[in-house]
């Protein structure tokens, strides 16, 4: 089996990835789990089963690579049972089978949910943990003492080191025991590469792409490869116990269309938690906009103003240049504001 480290320097070889010291320091955590769940297990009637492989957090800053490193790890994992998600998608599928189960008339639905997952894996690896929301912090406690205690590994990155999770969140208290397990069950690391590998990928690079046609849409492409690295899921954001729908998220990545976000009633709650759940939104076929399209032309002006304000990157192909994209109708004014935040949205540095 080839060492995760020949496999990450075969990648600098090819230029895929730079050399990174901060990196290269946290790939023995991952081979150590590797090696771990490699070994073949040994069956015996009196043995008893192998106490797992603590798992890890990796955590640090945006774009240091946490998400590459944990994707190279799970590519890698081979044989093992594994299974590679975005942690609200995931906590989103816990609480449907978990009202599923209450149907049925069970009270304590974490058990059986639990051991559901746990009996289809023996790793979980979470991209992204972070808790924001009242109903998964009450619950994370008991639906990972389960699944630990059901043997799973799990590895996870997130920009928050254990401490700030769910922070000034809603009966901490009730919180801070999942903080103690994962102190515990995973060991906490820091990635502290001084490089954010996605601004720097994204410099100097094109990021308004015009016209909308097939060259504009490859360029889209070679993006989402690039700063994606993969097959998206749908994102489902619950704003207010609605659900919006993005149709495509991988690693901080966004990629929607026009209509799915601007030509639906969406409003300045359902940008803002978007512009929190994303880090970068790439956006195909921004329209020509008019007294015609007003509607779709104001949301698209409380969207920009959403991802500005939390600093999103945003990538786009567009009928036309920021300042051409407006030219007649209600509303021109306004959005002037908003094709000046366009452009500056695509300057290098911004964002940083
Ligand atoms: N050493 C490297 N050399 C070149 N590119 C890299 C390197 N490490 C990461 N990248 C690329 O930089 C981008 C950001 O990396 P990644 O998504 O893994 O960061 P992250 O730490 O998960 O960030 P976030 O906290 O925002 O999710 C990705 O496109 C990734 O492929
Ligand atoms: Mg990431």
């Amino acid at each position: 089996m080839q060492t995760l480290r020949a496999i990450y320097q075969d990648l600098i070889e090819v230029g895929t990835v730079q050399p990174d010291d901060a990196q290269l320091n946290v790939m023995p955590e991952f081979e150590r789990i590797r090696t771990e769940l490699s070994a073949p297990v040994k069956k015996g009637l009196f043995r008893k089963a192998p106490e797992p492989p603590k798992g890890l957090y990796l955590w640090g800053g945006v774009g240091r690579g946490k998400s590459m490193l944990m994707d190279l790890f799970v590519e890698h994992l081979e044989g093992i049972p594994a299974r590679r998600v975005h942690f609200h998608a995931f906590m989103q599928e816990i609480h449907s089978a978990m009202h599923e189960v209450r149907k049925t008339g069970v009270e304590d639905a974490i058990a059986p949910v639990a051991a559901d997952v746990a009996a289809s894996v023996r790793l979980l690896a979470f991209d992204e943990m972070q808790i924001t929301d009242i109903t998964d912090a009450m619950i994370v406690g008991r639906l990972f003492q389960a699944l630990f205690e059901d043997g799973v590994v799990v590895v996870t990155t997130s920009n928050r080191v254990p401490d700030e999770l769910y922070k000034n969140g809603l009966n901490r208290d009730l919180f801070l025991p999942f903080i103690a397990l994962i102190q515990e069950k995973m060991n906490v690391v820091e990635l502290a590469s001084p490089t954010d590998y996605r601004q720097d990928r994204l410099g100097g690079q094109p990021v308004y792409f015009t016209p909308v046609n097939a060259e504009a849409r490859a360029a889209m492409d070679a993006v989402w490869d690039d700063l994606a690295g993969g097959k998206g899921e749908v994102l489902v954001l619950k704003v207010k116990g609605r659900d919006v729908e993005v149709p495509a998220f991988r690693n901080g990545v966004a990629r929607a269309g026009f209509h799915d976000l601007c030509g639906k009633p969406l409003g300045p709650g359902d940008y803002l938690a978007l512009a929190e759940a994303v880090k970068v939104l790439m956006l195909d076929g921004v329209p020509a906009l008019s007294r015609n399209n007003f509607n779709e032309a104001k949301r698209f002006v409380t969207m920009i103003d959403a991802l500005y304000e939390a600093k999103v990157r945003l990538i786009c192909s567009a009928a036309a240049k920021p300042e051409m994209l407006y030219l007649e109708g209600e509303g021109t004014f306004e959005f002037e504001r908003t094709a000046s935040r366009l452009r500056e949205m695509q300057s290098e540095g911004w964002g940083l």
